[in-house]
């Protein structure tokens, strides 16, 4: 596959993005979700603390900036899926076409996460109609770990708010990138972010910030080992949505003329930002409430601390239902990004209409996320390596191959694409910019990738 158009003027068949702003949503909506709401407090009370989110920061940084800034690049100048993309640029540049592996691995890992995500966004959908019909007013926290038991154990009521998740996100999907994906992330993020605010402000003001606080940002280093560093690893790719290909999909429709490292210091922060108080929300709530992180640490979390809250706090009807809601919106503007690149695949390698491509990606997705679903109930009690199903998936997708994917990409843009052609993309007039981005996709980031696997199987 070799093409005779230059790779600068190459256009993606999908059209573009309309606006730097709407680049800088449509990322942010990827990477702010239930990662980072509802998987950064969970992992964060499992690994104990400060320690950990200290790690976590210096993982966003270290590696998940530069890798970012790669991905982006990726997919501006292949303007492609990320399987052709990687394709097409490993011909330009190395001669050979097996760096579409790299978006093949991408891919799986999409697929595992999509499914999973989708089972937990329908928890929140059916955690908004629990809190808007009141369920959650003056119960006690024994009361409120119930619900989501009972939840987790019921197939059916999981099978029915999944289903419904996927489906809505297939029919974003299937309407385009500027009828659909574009015009919901402008008005959610903007909303998810002051529903965050106003959490913020109700515990500064009655609950046990303080406490959260230390928790959060006091480290105790001998609550960590090697795997909880390679936990804050792999959640540094999952909340930035690298190494899967969704962003180098996004890039792909990102215009020209915009400069890649201004758009991914605006993502980074804002995603950042956003994890630091949705986990300072929850633990001044679990502290203030008396209940023990490490105990009920756990995919339940979220769904066992918060309703507390609102079944105290007045107008917590409103605040509950409107909170759930906006979560499930936040989950949806991810969702899409983890559709999004198999579909443009679909679209471009087999021919088919994005509403057919849409359908059937999605459909094989719902089906997998069936078995996270039964790892509540049925399969409950099937456990091999890292626990259920839906923890393997986990743990296989965000802490293996997301790391991989994501190291190969930054190796690729680092050390295999020549230095013309990376400063074309990452304007040539911002010299500074380049040479950090450029020591750290080539040095930084691999390694310590590299060091952190090692040291997790024990090697290092
Ligand atoms: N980043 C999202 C979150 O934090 C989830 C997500 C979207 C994702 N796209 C991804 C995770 C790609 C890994 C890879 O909720």
């Amino acid at each position: 596959m070799s093409e005779k158009i230059s790779p600068s003027k190459r256009q993606s068949i999908h059209g573009q993005w309309s606006s730097r702003l709407a680049f800088i949503l449509a990322v942010s909506g990827s990477a702010v979700g239930l990662g980072n709401i509802w998987k950064f407090p969970y992992i964060t009370g499992v690994n104990g603390g400060g320690a950990f989110v200290l790690v976590y920061l210096l993982c966003i940084l270290a590696i998940g900036f530069p890798i970012m800034i790669s991905e982006i690049m990726l997919g501006r100048r292949g303007r492609r899926n990320p399987i052709t993309s990687m394709e097409l640029l490993g011909r330009e540049e190395t001669g050979s076409g097996v760096w579409k592996f790299v978006g093949v691995i991408g891919l799986v890992a999409g697929f595992l996460i999509l499914s999973f995500y989708s089972v937990i966004a329908g928890w929140t959908l059916n955690y908004f109609i629990l809190a808007s019909k009141g369920t959650f007013s003056g119960l006690l926290p024994q009361d409120v770990n119930q619900v989501f038991d009972n939840l987790n154990q019921s197939f059916s009521t999981q099978l029915i708010f999944h289903t419904i998740f996927m489906a809505v996100t297939i029919l974003i999907i299937a309407k385009g990138i500027r009828q659909g994906l574009e015009r919901v992330v402008k008005i959610l993020m903007p909303a998810l972010f002051l529903i965050l605010m106003m959490l913020l402000f109700y515990v500064i003001s009655e609950g046990n910030i303080s406490e959260g606080f230390a928790f959060m940002f006091k480290p105790d280093f001998t609550k960590i080992d090697g795997s909880s560093v390679l936990a804050a690893m792999g959640h540094a790719f999952f909340t930035l949505s690298l190494g899967m290909g969704c962003v180098v999909a996004y890039g792909a429709y990102l215009p020209k003329q915009e400069s890649i490292f201004k758009t991914t210091f605006a993502i980074i922060f804002c995603d950042t930002l956003i994890a630091l108080v949705a986990g300072l929300v929850v633990f001044s709530i679990v502290f203030d409430n008396n209940l023990d992180p490490s105990q009920i640490a756990g995919a339940g979390l979220i769904f066992k601390t918060l309703p507390l809250a609102f079944g105290q706090m007045p107008s917590g009807v409103f605040f509950g239902s409107i909170f759930f809601i906006l979560l499930g919106f936040a989950a949806l503007t991810s969702a899409i990004s983890l559709l999004e690149p198999s579909v443009a695949w679909m679209i471009e390698r087999k021919n088919l209409s994005r509403q057919l491509s849409a359908i059937i990606m999605g459909s094989i997705i719902w089906a997998l996320g069936l078995l996270t679903v039964l790892s509540g109930n049925e399969l409950s009690n099937f456990t091999f390596w890292k626990g259920t199903l839906f923890d393997n998936f986990d743990h296989l997708a965000t802490n293996i191959l997301l790391p991989t994917s994501g190291f190969l990409f930054t190796v690729f843009a680092g050390w295999f694409m020549s230095k013309k052609s990376s400063s074309d993309e990452l304007d040539i007039n911002r010299k500074f910019q380049y040479k950090i981005w450029r020591f750290l996709a080539r040095y930084v980031a691999p390694i310590a990738v590299l060091i952190i696997f090692l040291n997790a199987i024990g090697i290092y």
